[in-house]
């Protein structure tokens, strides 16, 4: 069964060891690629009350949650529930990513319909737009596996093309 965890300035030595070990990039980015030069679990707890801090550079709020598989972690997700128009372009309300070992077996699709059932719950989110790089085919089929309805085709900020979805959530 698969469940979320907050990242949380409490998290302990098991989640540094999960960020260090796991497989999380996709092409072009890798969604815990700020925590890349932290080694200790007070830089990783610095790092996570630093993600709850809005900036200038980045204004919209994002949690993360830890994916947990029977209580064992596998995966990372993101949810902008106030998502700004740079995100809209350039991502949409929800970022997964899956440890390399657990893919394929439906863990994403999994999480990635119940985070929509969160944003909808807790934000009142009933239009869930994502986006996926256009040959990512994985994010793409998971996406249309959870419901997603294909919107249209950008070129996001990096000059990558980006299809996006929308899904209804229930
Ligand atoms: C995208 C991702 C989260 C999907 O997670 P997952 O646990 O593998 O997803 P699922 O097992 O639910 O599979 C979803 C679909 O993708 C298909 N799929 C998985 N890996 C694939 C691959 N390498 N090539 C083609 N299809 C693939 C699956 O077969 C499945 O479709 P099906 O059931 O119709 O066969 C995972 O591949 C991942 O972490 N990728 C790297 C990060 C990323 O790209 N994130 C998305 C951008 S936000």
């Amino acid at each position: 069964m698969i469940s979320f965890q907050e990242f949380s300035v409490q998290d302990n030595r098991d989640k540094l060891d999960f960020l260090k070990k796991a497989d999380l990039r996709a092409r072009g980015f890798n969604i815990v690629g700020m925590f890349d030069e932290i080694e200790t679990v007070t830089q990783m707890r610095n790092k996570i009350k630093e993600l709850n801090i809005l900036s200038d550079r980045d204004p919209c709020e994002r949690k993360f949650f830890w994916i947990l598989r029977d209580n064992y972690l596998i995966g990372v997700i993101t949810l902008r529930p106030a998502l700004n128009g740079f995100w809209l372009h350039n991502a949409g309300y929800i970022g997964i990513a899956i440890d390399k070992p657990y893919r394929g077996q439906n863990c994403g699709t999994e999480a990635f319909k119940k985070m929509c059932k969160k944003a909808n719950a807790e934000y009142g989110i009933k239009d869930i737009i994502v986006a996926a790089l256009i040959d990512n085919v994985a994010s793409r089929a998971m996406i249309e596996k959870s419901g997603g309805k294909y919107w249209d085709t950008i070129i996001a900020a990096d000059g990558e093309q980006l299809a996006r979805y929308w899904v209804k959530s229930e």
